[in-house]
């Protein structure tokens, strides 16, 4: 550990840590602009400038890092004063019309405006021409380069966190521009609309269109989980006027302050749809129409109608099918009607029906039908994943998005599947198998493993059953034969066992 002093306050920080971290463990708060946690260190707004006692020189505390001994003060009137510059500086180029602005109230910059009572700048602006555009054409996101401080969050979030590169830096110098996708082209882009580069962007320049609804002093926020796929999200619903308006990422254990496009574009609006059903409906025979009723009618008639069928046709006629985005509890109920109600066992839930090959998998070698890892897992410190028929950057967006971030920290990655999925980009290897072959293409990558000794005995001896039996059927699965029957490269499968197994962490 190394100890310091930061505004006379005796403090000790980890060997590596910054002293804005160091800082912040001691609970002095340093302002930052460019800089965003774990995502963008880069140092040019120096918006986060501390002064160390023995040098002339102001550094940014955001990247400095800590040394023994050192004394800093974070609020002298000379690391004021600069700081009022940088903020006089940002604001020559940075448009003020923080009235009909979104971000009004949750503007950074605004914010650090106000504190350090900067009003207007004193500077002339250089910004080009071509900066007055509003660019609009993205169907959930707006871009106003008149309000960029180039702090680079937004090139930085979409290159490191959602390893899609489709944001950069265009020009140079002070003429610089953040190159958004945002135009009339963006379908063409790499942009998927995850919006993060938004949520990154510390000014009202990248922003989302429904911002302009609400102003921040006007929401209340409410924890929850995405309902969309089964990552299991965590966002702010912000509430305005008993409305959702708008979802925040939070920072949940599976998104860790990420959202894809359907979480955060598309998993409200319905809540407020004037499509929805909003009490029960009975069709009048003779008009055909639905018209409305009570609970008590709807329940009495949709149970007599019930009834009537057991009682002509017998228990097996009636079954119940429960949806996969009810919770368990609306689910048990589900399975207690079928069985006390109708008198029948034919139930069943979306949950076991497309799950059902891994489930019983899972069940029979795991004990357990369930995902075994937490999502945090499979995407980070790992060495080697193996991905098969799936295609998490569709079903999953956040978990392909997270794929991609391991991968570019230096995980490999073979993807077994027969389409050219957006992952097999970023792949090691692509396995493309004729459909039908996984039990092929499992049993030669065991073959391989066994064969070239790349297992681990003392695990296998101590903590499974039945290995003869298996060695004894994957001996004729050799990569020859198994590369014929899955339409794939022998030498391909050999290479994908070997990178697979000799890896430490090799989540599949
Ligand atoms: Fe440190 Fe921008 S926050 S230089």
């Amino acid at each position: 550990m190394i100890n310091l002093i930061i505004d006379g306050i005796p403090v000790e920080a980890a060997e590596d840590a910054t002293i804005l971290e160091a800082a912040a463990a001691a609970g002095i708060e340093i302002p930052t602009l460019c800089y965003l946690k774990d995502v963008s260190s880069i140092g040019s707004c120096r918006m986060c400038v501390v002064e160390i006692e023995g040098t002339d020189r102001m550094v940014p505390a955001c990247n400095t890092k800590v040394k023994e001994g050192m004394t800093v003060s974070t609020k002298s009137e000379r690391v004021l004063s600069a700081r009022r510059t940088v903020l006089d500086l940002l604001l020559a180029d940075h448009h003020q019309d923080c009235f009909s602005c979104g971000k009004n109230g949750a503007c950074e910059l605004q914010k650090y405006c106000n504190e350090y009572g900067v009003e207007h700048s004193s500077y002339n602006s250089c910004r080009a021409d071509d900066c007055e555009d509003v660019k609009n054409s993205h169907p959930f996101l707006s871009y106003r380069p008149e309000l960029c401080i180039r702090c680079q969050r937004c090139v930085n979030t979409c290159e490191k966190i959602t390893g899609r590169k489709a944001i950069g830096v265009g020009k140079a110098g002070v003429f610089s521009i953040i190159e958004a996708p945002f135009g009339p082209d963006w379908k063409m882009s790499l942009c998927e609309s995850c919006g993060n580069c938004a949520q990154a962007c510390p000014t009202g320049a990248i922003t989302e269109k429904r911002r302009k609804h609400y102003r921040e002093w006007e929401v209340k926020r409410v924890r929850t989980t995405c309902p969309h796929c089964a990552t299991g999200c965590q966002y702010d619903l912000l509430v305005k006027d008993n409305k959702i308006v708008d979802v925040q990422a939070a920072d949940g254990p599976s998104n860790r302050g990420l959202l894809c496009v359907k979480g955060r574009s598309g998993s409200f609006d319905f809540v407020h749809s004037g499509d929805r059903l909003r009490y029960p409906l009975i069709k009048n025979q003779e008009t055909g129409e639905f018209e409305r009723a009570t609970w008590e009618e709807a329940l009495s008639l949709t149970a007599s109608k019930f009834m009537s069928l057991k009682k002509e046709y017998g228990v097996d006629s009636l079954a119940g099918f429960a949806c996969s985005r009810s919770p368990n509890e609306d689910i048990y109920m589900v399975q207690k009607m079928v069985r006390t109600c109708f008198g029948s066992n034919n139930v069943d839930n979306c949950a076991r029906v497309c799950h059902s090959a891994s489930v019983s998998g899972l069940a029979m070698t795991l004990g357990s039908g369930a995902m075994t890892n937490p999502i945090e897992d499979i995407t980070h410190d790992v060495d080697c994943i193996l991905l098969v028929g799936s295609n998490p950057e569709e079903a999953h967006p956040v978990v392909g998005t997270q794929i991609r971030q391991a991968v570019q920290n230096g995980t490999r990655l073979i993807v077994v599947d027969p389409r050219d999925i957006g992952l097999t980009q970023y792949a090691d290897i692509h396995l493309k198998l004729k459909p039908g072959t996984n039990i092929m293409f499992a049993n030669g990558m065991m073959h391989v493993m066994i064969e070239e000794g790349l297992i681990d005995e003392k695990f296998i001896a101590e903590r499974t059953e039945g290995f003869e039996e298996l060695k004894e059927i994957v001996k004729e699965y050799t990569p020859e034969y198994v590369a014929e029957v899955c339409h794939i490269d022998k030498d391909k499968l050999v290479e994908a066992a070997r990178m697979y197994a000799s890896a430490e962490k090799a989540p599949i």
